[in-house]
């Protein structure tokens, strides 16, 4: 190792390579593909206050009876089980995961889970600025915050709902406070903020950000066609006559983003290319929806509730087969964008991205 590489920067891939090589994995996380799942996403709650048209179908969502939802200490011993069998991420989502009144308390909780190695936030910004120093305090290790249009006219149309200036006031907060990079979340489609990218990719010039285009991508109830799609490779192009320079930033294996920077810029920026290149082959995600369903596939509609095991009374071990052979049929990657679309799932809001 010593003869190739130079610092303790160039060592860490290889080591965690070698690690991951020799160290067993949970069985029970490890898929028929070798994937080994040590990332969980929890959604917190079905609720949001924003309602994102991407996201939210215009009708609204059935929300579910609270009693049926996972109760703090429900969550709190799944995640304990998962993380006993080597997740070291836990991404906290929803619905709006910072509307839930106890989640300081829960991030509080997954804090003390030896093992775990980061807690992260994805958050519409609404309610950051207010929250930042307790989140930060409580434990909060990585932030992802969404924003679609640097235009307030456009935020509004985009999430039906107004806030744009508390959003970029909470992520102006976000970065005050030290969280480095703070990672921006952009969804883009055409005919509604495809013209900015440009605009965003600016905002790293000066700013520590990490901004992430996301591909549209279907769910139930967003009305999605592929004519509204921006690929990423569209993106990049429009991307690279402004700046031919633009250069890949080298990632881990089981990023999801492609990352990019302009030379000289202090951020970066990445593309999530779930629908024009998929990364099925380096999953290693698993969520848990806010009633307690385990979900192996965020386009995959096949789902056990851990919820209902639960409250039956099952152990920890009874738990664990469940999960196991959950993960166990894990389908190879996702069945492709257009049989995506035509297929049942949950709209984005009640699955948790
Ligand atoms: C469902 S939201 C939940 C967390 C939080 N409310 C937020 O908006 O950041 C998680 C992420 O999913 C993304 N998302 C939602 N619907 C999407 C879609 N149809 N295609 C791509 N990304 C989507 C959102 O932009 C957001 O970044
Ligand atoms: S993307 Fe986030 S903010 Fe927008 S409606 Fe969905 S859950 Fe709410």
């Amino acid at each position: 190792l010593s003869s190739c590489a130079t610092g303790t920067d160039d060592l860490q891939p290889l080591l965690t390579n070698f690690l991951k090589d020799v160290l067993p994995f949970s069985a029970f996380l490890t898929d028929s593909f070798e994937r080994r799942h040590n990332y969980l996403r929890i959604s917190l709650t079905e609720k949001c206050n924003l309602r994102c048209q991407y996201c939210m179908p215009q009708e609204g969502v059935t929300l579910t009876p609270r009693s049926h939802l996972l109760t703090a200490e429900e969550l709190l011993m799944l995640a304990r089980l998962f993380v006993r069998e080597g997740v070291n991420k836990i991404r906290l989502t929803g619905g709006e995961p910072l509307i839930r009144p106890d989640v300081l308390h829960i991030i509080a909780e997954l804090r003390k889970l030896e093992g775990l190695k980061t807690i992260a936030v994805t958050t519409n910004g609404m309610n950051l600025t207010r929250l930042l120093p307790s989140l930060k305090k409580a434990g909060v290790d990585l932030l992802n915050i969404s924003l679609d249009t640097l235009v307030p006219a456009k935020f509004e149309l985009i999430t039906r709902r107004k806030g744009f200036h508390k959003v970029m006031e909470g992520i102006e907060k976000a970065i005050e406070m030290g969280y480095n990079p703070v990672k921006v979340n952009c969804v883009v489609m055409r005919g509604l903020n495809e013209d900015e990218v440009i605009d965003f990719v600016s905002l790293t010039e000066r700013k520590p950000l990490d901004v992430r285009f996301i591909e549209y991508m279907p769910f139930d109830g967003n009305r999605w066609n592929f004519k509204m799609m921006v690929s990423y490779q569209e993106m990049l192009d429009c991307l690279k006559q402004k700046w031919p320079n633009l250069e890949p930033v080298p990632g881990e294996e089981t990023d999801t983003a492609k990352g990019f920077r302009v030379p000289g810029f202090r951020g970066q920026l990445g593309f999530i290319t779930s629908m024009s290149e998929h990364f099925c082959g380096s999953c290693n995600r698993l969520r848990i929806t806010a009633d307690g369903n385990l979900k192996v596939c965020l386009f995959g509609n096949s789902e056990v509730s851990l919820r209902d095991f639960l409250r039956s009374g099952a152990t920890e071990e009874e738990l664990l087969h469940i999960i196991g052979a959950a993960v166990g049929r894990k389908k190879k990657q996702h069945a492709g964008m257009f049989n995506i679309s035509q297929m049942k799932n949950r709209p984005m809001i009640l699955i948790g991205g």
